[in-house]
């Protein structure tokens, strides 16, 4: 990864999507030190069912002077942004393009907030679920969340703390929605969108993207670029769309297995003594919870105990989310997985925000990026050096 840029993420009504598109790639471009004309393909993560354009590829390679370069429109729900990676982590491994900027757009706000949740809704199981029940995302993860409290004793209090340490960080992030402290208090006093998740328990929607430039080792060589991390692994899991289908409510199949996969791959037995950070899918509070659970940063049942512990913060066992995370930061669905490979890029380098920067004594980082409640898990490992 030799590049990377992000927009501010929140309420962009100042800007159209091809705009909002342009303020992630032009830094990523610029950091590449590259012109769109250097690009052999182009990735665009976008859902975009809530939104005005859908060609988003050839809105951009029109804006942005990409045409007649190849491209693809991905779709993974939540997980869109990792997905977009794949296809450009694996277009230049497998020696087809030598340079690929993956772009993550969404702007969620150009229709009103219970369509876009009715629209969420639809990345459930449509006929079992959401036909029948009426089950939206908050609905979902209150679920979890009621199942999880149930089994291992964590209380509202518990969860609330993830969200205060994701605002208590968003509020060092210049492109974060939310850039301003809560305590634990602020999260109880909020109103209840799904039993027991309140506001605060909540990623909100967001207007956002986020673009990646990938590229191969060879042109890597050949540029001299110093300024790089390496993609190291990436698993996927897949889960049931019926939630009736699954063995249990606290856990994520899909992100263990993907966890697997790319531990496996990166070499890496022991996530929290080989990991200087990762960005997990806090896209309401007991999924951050869960993650902890589901990646081996702790046993089974204690995921709560990081959190009541402050254990996530810098300085903690691992930190997690130091960007605010989705629910500090936002979570404009197809940006949100290249967000966190723009994360790990600054993670790595060093340059992230003050007050925000981990200390880089293994160079690996992780992101994990979950679509629907585990119907698709990414996670993938990035590191300073090559394997
Ligand atoms: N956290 C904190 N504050 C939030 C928030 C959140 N997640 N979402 C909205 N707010 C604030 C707004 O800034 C606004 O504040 P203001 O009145 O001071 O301006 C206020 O709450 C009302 O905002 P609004 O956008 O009208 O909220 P809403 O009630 O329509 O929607 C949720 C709130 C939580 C229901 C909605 O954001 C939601 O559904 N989030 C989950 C999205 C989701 O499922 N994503 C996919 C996950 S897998």
């Amino acid at each position: 990864m030799i590049g990377a840029g992000h927009s501010v993420f929140g309420t962009r009504r100042d800007v159209n999507i091809p705009e909002l598109c342009w303020e992630s790639m032009k830094p990523a471009l610029e950091k590449a030190n590259l012109e769109p004309r250097d690009i052999d393909f182009f990735v665009v993560g976008n859902l975009g069912i809530w939104s005005s354009e859908l060609a988003v590829p050839s809105i951009m390679a029109e804006y942005a002077d990409l045409a007649p370069k190849g491209s693809m429109r991905v779709e993974a729900a939540c997980a869109t942004g990792s997905a977009a990676v794949r296809v450009g982590y694996t277009a230049v491994k497998s020696g087809l393009a030598d340079i690929v900027l993956v772009l993550g757009i969404e702007k969620m706000q150009e229709s009103p907030n219970p369509s876009v949740i009715e629209l969420i809704g639809r990345f459930g199981s449509y006929f079992w679920e959401f036909e029948n029940f009426g089950l939206t995302f908050p609905g979902y993860y209150a679920l979890h969340a009621s199942a999880y409290m149930m089994k291992y004793g964590a209380t509202e209090e518990d969860l609330g703390k993830v969200a205060v340490k994701n605002h208590f960080y968003g509020a060092k992030n210049p492109f974060a929605q939310f850039r301003k402290e809560i305590d634990v208090a602020t999260v109880m006093k909020g109103p209840y969108v799904a039993w027991p998740l309140k506001l605060f328990d909540c990623s909100p929607i967001t207007d956002g993207s986020a673009c990646v430039i990938l590229a191969s080792e060879k042109k890597v060589k050949e540029m001299g670029i110093e300024e790089k991390i390496w993609i190291l692994s990436q698993g996927v899991g897949t889960g049931t769309a019926n939630l009736s289908k699954r063995e249990e409510f606290t856990s994520l199949a899909s992100a263990r297995y993907a966890a697997e996969q790319a531990y496996k791959l990166a070499g890496i037995e022991n996530p929290v003594k080989q990991l200087d950070g990762a960005n997990v899918h806090d896209c309401f509070t007991i999924a951050e919870i869960m993650a902890y659970e589901d990646l081996g940063f702790c046993k089974r049942g204690e995921g709560y105990k990081l959190a009541r512990e402050g254990q996530t913060y810098i300085g903690g066992r691992i930190p997690v989310n130091v960007d605010g995370g989705l629910k500090a930061k936002g979570h404009p669905i197809g940006a949100t997985g290249v967000s966190m490979a723009v994360e790990a890029y600054k993670q790595l380098l060093r340059r992230a925000d003050k007050g925000r920067q981990a200390d880089i004594k293994n160079g690996r980082w992780l992101t994990h990026n979950v679509g629907g409640t585990g119907h698709y898990t990414y996670v993938t490992i990035y590191g300073l050096e090559k394997r």
